[in-house]
């Protein structure tokens, strides 16, 4: 591979002719592949193109459905963007099962998110801290007229506070704001409003009669917005008499409930299992939040840490069976947006909002803390039922008898034959590979 300057000005065809003469053997036909993944409307592919920088081609994710979400007794049909097999199966059967005991309720606790100025400063905190209000006034009054919009929908900042961090390292404070950024996710919105209130600390400090000296320069590291949006939360639960969860196969109900509440019990207090616990609830909230065009990354981390709050990774669902009743929930923060960025840009993104009903941000987050909640319960349904790899196989199977190039009669065979047998890319070759030689015979 050789070293380029000047690749993104390059048109895209041009990119695809140095990368294929860098790496591919059949010039044409590696070019060909890559722009037979290009949308057949060029406006469309404009589109695409300008989401991102330097790019090729589009990259396929299957788009799936899970109908059946009964949320507050409101009918959904969730789509679902997720290469995984197995996680669309999992979500489509736990929204069934909850459906036929009343569904999932959900409730938004709050929606405030978080931005920081951080800041050195050479001088007596107590002055700063006295002063303050000052400050706060002339931020707010500098942010009129960014926030004037979000002001008339309900939003805007909420608080701006001082926290001194000198315990961490001599002379460092925070500028800690709270903002309410209604139906968009906010990151521009807040990084805006905190450039202005770095630029605002900055004069105010050199123009102020209080401060002398080194007390005139604050020195600026950075202003943005914290994707950790504990106050962001929502909550999700499902609950019915433990006789009422019914047989799993022939696990009666009441083990069923107490093996449930022991994996919540491992997840709660083993971060090994908890990641993993953590990460399947994510297959759900990732694939909604992708199908919906929104962070799918802000949402993840800010949840791990979350997952932290009380000083150890843990599951984010929980579970009690009390009086006969089994109730298992999720708190999670969500921070999403149903106006700005992707959301109305991306066409399927906007399939996504119609098929959905067009939700407010609040009723997204609940439809997500749902849909990880389901993921979640599918999950464990299956560790302490059948175990996982019964679902996984079946869809690996198909995947590994794609790659063989199988026949119709070949996947009929093989998916007869794995009933009873162990399936493995070995496996799957060597049953191939003995129905093909039967035919040449
Ligand atoms: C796989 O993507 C997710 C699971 O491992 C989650 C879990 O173990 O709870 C099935």
């Amino acid at each position: 591979m050789e070293i380029i300057s000047g690749f993104s000005k390059l048109s895209k065809s041009q990119k695809l002719a140095w990368l294929a003469e860098q790496v591919a053997d059949n010039k044409e036909e590696f070019i060909a592949e890559f722009e037979s993944y290009l949308h057949r409307d060029t406006q469309v592919q404009k589109l695409y193109d300008e989401f991102s920088e330097n790019t090729l081609t589009n990259f396929y994710m299957p788009y799936g459905l899970v109908p059946n979400v009964m949320i507050n007794g409101k009918l959904y049909a969730v789509p679902m963007v997720i290469e995984e097999s197995s996680v669309v199966a999992a979500a489509a059967g736990s929204a069934k099962f909850w459906l036929e005991r009343g569904g999932f309720k959900a409730k938004v606790i709050d929606t405030k998110k978080i931005g920081q100025v951080h800041f050195l400063w050479e001088g007596d905190f107590k002055k700063l801290d006295v002063l303050f209000d000052e400050l706060r006034e002339v931020m707010l009054d500098n942010t009129a007229l960014i926030t004037s919009n979000m002001r008339a929908r309900g939003g805007g900042i909420i608080d701006i506070d001082l926290v001194n961090m000198t315990h961490i390292e001599p002379h460092y404070y925070q500028i800690k704001a709270t903002f309410e950024t209604c139906e968009s996710m906010g990151a521009n919105f807040i990084n805006t409003c905190l450039e202005e209130f770095a630029r605002s600390l900055k004069d105010w400090m050199a123009n102020s009669e209080h401060f002398v000296g080194k007390e005139k320069e604050p020195l600026v590291i950075m202003s943005i917005l914290s994707n950790y949006t504990p106050e962001c939360l929502v909550r999700a639960w499902v609950e019915c008499p433990v006789a009422e969860l019914g047989y799993f196969d022939d696990m009666p109900p009441e083990l069923f409930a107490y093996k449930f509440s022991k994996a919540l019990m491992i997840a709660k207090n083993d971060p090994h299992r908890a990641t993993t616990h953590n990460k399947g609830i994510f297959n759900g909230i990732d694939a909604v939040t992708l199908a919906t065009g929104n962070d799918f990354r802000a949402i993840e981390a800010c949840g791990h840490t979350y997952a932290c709050r009380n000083g150890k990774y843990q599951s984010l669902t929980d579970c009690s069976i009390e009086d006969g009743m089994f109730k298992f929930w999720i708190e999670v923060p969500i921070a999403v947006g149903t106006v700005g960025g992707l959301t109305s840009l991306h066409p399927l993104v906007k399939k996504s909002f119609e098929i959905l009903d067009s939700p407010n941000a609040q009723e997204l987050m609940q439809i997500m803390a749902v849909i990880g909640l389901a993921q979640n319960f599918g999950a464990v349904k299956s560790l302490i039922t059948t175990g996982i790899q019964k679902g996984h196989m079946k869809m690996h199977l198909l995947n590994i008898l794609k790659h063989f190039d199988a026949s119709e009669t070949e996947v009929k065979y093989a998916i007869e034959h794995f009933k009873t047998n162990v399936v493995s890319f070995r496996a799957v070759r060597d049953v191939l590979d003995s129905i093909r030689v039967k035919v040449k015979e």
